[in-house]
């Protein structure tokens, strides 16, 4: 990807009413499960990202057919009990996590050779923790010292039940996902709840799938079936933490944000604003397959100080770099617990600290987390977002209320989730 910058002059506010963009992590569920069903679904609002577009190619490379419906809008028409075909070549996961972790589930339970490839980024990223359950099952993968690429030679899996080490939703969706073909119970236990997407997704493609508490189980042996009508994508709650970072930063901002999934598991970042002085209302209107959707309001309030825990980061990881951001803007966080940061698209601790310095933030860095106390109106200037998409938005608001303009480097990631950002931002400061 060619290099860009986005320089972001200073702004006094944000304000208006804004539809989100698909939710990237249901959209990559629901692409995955529509691929090895029985039948042909529709899914409209998919997350416009490279991600997503990513997943689409690998499950198209593994037999499914896959048609365009317009903007953002696909058919697919899954391979059902036939089951997927070996891929051709290579399958790119590119800068994508999620595409990684949980299409390693799926392939590990089909008798065929998958090789799966990614980014610079990707390929730094651990792999063990997927690689572990899917052995147990009976896969066999090789590695590079736990990352990509991987080289995985699919089975006739056994049931297991899988405490994973870290809370990730990618580690216990790839063991479910890997459970459908198992032989007996796939049981996955988590010591703190993570976003619960795919429990969510699976009954709305006929699997059946018992939850309690925080384990949750199925049997093998069943085979997904399209859904009837059209699923559609929440919005993506994560994109609309940015803007709703901002008009808590920002005084006299007020942003609407429209169409948002409401799941739970995803909100932790609105409590965390709330500390930080925001005001904040939710409106619950609809639900689609099993996730709740509605509006959030975000207006600012007095600046204050939040304090987040391990207990507290699944439910606001991806969030963390712009609560940072909107701290650095006059308040004060301090995160610990959430040494995953280190492991995402970058070293999201180091890079978050050092770019939010070179801003003229106070930040230090902590081995599991970060201390950001902001002043109203730090100076602005250059910073690297090291190809990540969360740094780009997170350092373009800082820039939004400095005192000097801001220019982001690396910008182009921005595209991995939220190819739209610089025109919604646009609309909302205009
Ligand atoms: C995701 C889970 C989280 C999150 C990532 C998307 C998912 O990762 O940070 O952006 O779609 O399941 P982990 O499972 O590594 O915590």
């Amino acid at each position: 990807m060619a290099q860009r910058q986005l320089v972001i002059e200073p702004v006094r506010r944000v304000q208006g009413t804004l539809d989100v963009p698909g939710d990237k992590s249901i959209a990559h569920r629901y692409a995955m499960l529509a691929a090895i069903s029985a039948g042909t679904s529709e899914i409209a609002h998919l997350a416009p990202g490279a991600d997503v577009a990513t997943t689409l190619a690998c499950m198209q490379a593994l037999g499914a057919s896959i048609q365009p419906r317009g903007p953002l809008a696909v058919r697919i028409t899954g391979c059902g009990a036939r089951g997927l075909s070996a891929p051709a070549a290579p399958l790119d996961a590119g800068n994508s996590g999620t595409t990684m972790r949980l299409l390693a589930g799926i392939v590990a339970s089909y008798p065929f050779r998958t090789v799966m490839t990614g980014d610079e980024s990707l390929s730094r990223r651990p792999m063990t923790r997927v690689i572990e359950p899917l052995t147990a099952m009976g896969a066999t993968i090789q590695s590079t010292n736990g990352r990509a690429p991987l080289d995985i030679h699919g089975a006739r899996l056994r049931g297991i039940t899988w405490h994973p080490p870290v809370a990730s939703a990618q580690i216990k969706s790839a063991v479910l996902l890997a459970g459908l073909r198992a032989q007996g119970t796939t049981a996955v236990e988590e010591d703190l709840p993570t976003r619960d997407h795919t429990e969510r997704a699976l009954p709305a493609f006929g699997i059946d799938i018992s939850v309690s508490g925080r384990r949750a189980s199925l049997a093998g042996g069943q085979v997904p079936t399209a859904p009837a009508g059209v699923l559609t994508v929440p919005g993506d709650p994560s994109s609309a933490a940015v803007w709703a970072a901002a008009a808590a930063a920002l005084p006299g901002s007020s942003v609407r944000l429209e169409g948002v999934g409401l799941n739970p598991l995803r909100l932790g970042f609105l409590r965390a604003l709330e500390h930080l002085g925001a005001r904040v209302t939710i409106e619950q209107t609809g639900e689609m397959a099993g996730e709740p959707i509605g509006a959030i309001e975000v207006a600012h309030g007095d600046r204050g100080a939040a304090v987040i825990a391990a207990p507290d980061v699944p439910s606001l990881i991806d969030e963390l770099p712009v609560l940072a951001a909107c701290a650095a803007l006059g308040g004060r966080l301090d995160v610990s617990g959430a040494a995953e940061l280190r492991v995402k698209e970058s070293d999201r601790i180091t890079a978050l600290v050092s770019g939010l310095r070179a801003l003229g933030v106070e930040a230090d860095e902590r081995p599991d987390g970060f201390v950001v106390a902001g002043t109203r109106r730090p100076r602005g200037g250059t910073v690297d977002a090291v190809g990540d998409h969360r740094l780009v938005m997170a350092f373009a608001l800082v820039g939004l209320g400095a005192s000097a303009p801001t220019v982001v480097r690396g910008a182009e990631a921005v595209a991995v989730s939220y190819p739209g950002f610089e025109a919604d931002l646009a609309g909302l400061v205009a």
